[in-house]
């Protein structure tokens, strides 16, 4: 890789204004990952992290402001054109095809855009999740929270994304099952994934991330290091409620 390559930005979002109808959530949000960085986004419930992806993936496009991904902006780009150029959802509630197997809902989801040096294959997944290969012929909805958000990550990864985001990925899962993906996350990280998360484990975040950013009513109002983060109490207790 050059090192203009490594120094470039992958996402920037730059001052994002975006409403549903009428009303305003998101109020000139700003944040930024670098190749192979983990960043979380963080905030209450309800001050706009989910609308901050969906402007990302095009999916509520921002009525102003810049989001830069590798290179071209994607503000008003179709969210389908922004899948292509590379970016890999885990979206809140996981919505896998109920009334498909396993193997098909990844199958269905395989492409490798970017001539990957090492494109994940579903022996890999399987790999990272043997209860996804255990599960390979269940339908969708047979089974587990656990295994539903496994096989929404698996999904995504099958996509070969630049940018990886999930939305609330260990939300409602038991313990065990939360570890696990933890686990797969920093493996992920340590293969040079770059990751956009949003969660509500501090600090787990703080223990895998490099930057984290904090919203609040639509509007970046930290961000920092996890060094950064830790040493401020106070920002957890002001800004997430800790
Ligand atoms: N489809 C929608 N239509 C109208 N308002 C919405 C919609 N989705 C979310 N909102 C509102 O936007 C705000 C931010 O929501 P959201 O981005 O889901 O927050 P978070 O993910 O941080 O919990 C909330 O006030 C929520 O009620
Ligand atoms: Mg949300």
């Amino acid at each position: 890789m050059s090192e203009k390559a490594v120094t470039d930005t992958l996402l920037d979002v730059d001052g994002i204004e975006t409403c549903y109808g009428l009303s305003q959530v998101l109020f000139g949000l700003s944040l930024s990952i670098k190749p192979g960085e983990m960043v979380s986004l963080m905030g209450r419930n309800g001050m706009g992290k989910t609308t901050t992806i969906r402007s990302i993936m095009g999916l509520t496009p921002a009525r102003a402001g810049s989001i830069r991904f590798a290179g071209t902006e994607v503000r008003t780009q179709p969210s389908y054109r922004i899948a292509k150029l590379g970016i890999g959802l885990v979206p809140e509630g996981r919505q896998i095809f109920p009334n498909l197997t396993v193997r098909e809902n990844l199958v269905a989801a395989a492409a490798d855009r970017f001539d990957s040096p090492n494109p994940w294959t579903l022996a890999a997944i399987y790999v990272m999740f043997p209860r996804l290969a255990e599960r390979a012929s269940n339908m969708g909805n047979q089974l587990s929270g656990g295994e539903q958000q496994m096989l929404a990550i698996g999904r995504a990864l099958m996509t070969n994304p630049k940018l990886l985001i999930l939305d609330e990925a260990t939300e409602g899962l038991a313990p065990l099952i939360r570890e696990e993906i933890w686990h797969c996350l920093s493996l992920l990280k340590s293969r040079g994934q770059s990751i956009l998360v949003v969660d509500k484990n501090v600090d787990h975040l703080a223990r895998i991330c490099d930057r984290h950013t904090i919203i609040e009513r639509g509007k970046t109002v930290w961000s920092g290091t996890s060094v950064e983060l830790m040493a401020e109490p106070d920002l957890q207790h002001k800004y997430l409620g800790i």
